[in-house]
């Protein structure tokens, strides 16, 4: 198991910008209804103060792609699994390249909503359990999804990821917090973080599955 910034540079909105968007942030009971089902709210309603408030494709994860490939040394006709792929922007990058690609996510807006080119590859589970075979994946990412499963089912999804690979090529980004401060907001900016914890915690964790692969974790609110 190792750490490594991967991700660094995909930021969707700096820390101040979301600090600044929290102390604003207004919504009818419906919006966050929609919200917490990672509806139009969710993703891309602009008035609505917190989420992404509009999530569209504009090519950021061209270079995060590039970054994988080399180091995974992952090659064209590779199959990939991204679990919590949203909209499908990332494996967009990877079918560009002559990868295969799959990926599963919770909500049925973002999939629906996905890059056309990959919507066909994407499935809606919102379970801990990946319908899928042992060793189906040369690589699987779970970018910021693992913290918005409960504990148990977060935990379950780790070892459904490293069941579903075929060795080492998975990597994680984790959003955690360090400080009770940093749990609030990462609460209040997004209410579906369930399992809201410090980095240590997760390491903790990823030791005792064994967790073979890579990961960052990464705080949203490093106040
Ligand atoms: C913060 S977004 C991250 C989306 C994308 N990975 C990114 O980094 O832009 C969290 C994503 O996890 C998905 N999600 C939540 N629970 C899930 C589950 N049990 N299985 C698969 N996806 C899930 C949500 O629908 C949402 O797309």
């Amino acid at each position: 198991m190792r750490e490594i910034d991967l991700l660094g540079s995909a930021v969707i909105r700096p820390v101040e910008d979301r600090l600044n968007l929290i102390r604003t942030a207004e919504g009818t009971s419906r919006q966050f209804e929609n919200f917490t089902c990672y509806g139009y709210d969710y993703f891309d309603n602009p008035e609505f103060g917190v989420g992404y408030g509009g999530y569209h494709y504009d090519g950021r994860y061209k270079a995060t792609v590039k970054r994988l490939c080399d180091e995974f040394c992952l090659k064209k006709g590779a199959r990939i699994l991204e679990v919590g792929c949203a909209k499908g922007f990332i494996l967009y990058e990877f079918h560009v390249l002559g990868f295969e690609v799959v990926g599963v996510d919770a909500s049925e807006y973002a999939i629906a909503n996905a890059k056309e080119e990959v919507r066909d590859k994407l499935i809606l589970n919102r379970s801990a359990e990946l319908p899928f075979a042992d060793n189906s994946f040369d690589f699987v990412l779970a970018k910021e999804v693992i913290p918005h499963l409960n504990e148990p089912d977060a935990l379950r999804l780790i070892t459904e990821c490293v069941r579903v690979s075929d060795g080492n090529r998975i990597f994680f980004e984790i959003q955690c917090a360090e400080s009770n401060r940093s749990s609030e907001l990462m609460k209040t900016w997004d209410v579906t973080h369930m399992t809201i914890k410090p980095r240590s915690w997760w390491v903790k964790q990823l030791e005792e599955l064994k967790y073979p692969g890579s990961f960052h974790c990464k705080e949203l609110f490093p106040v």
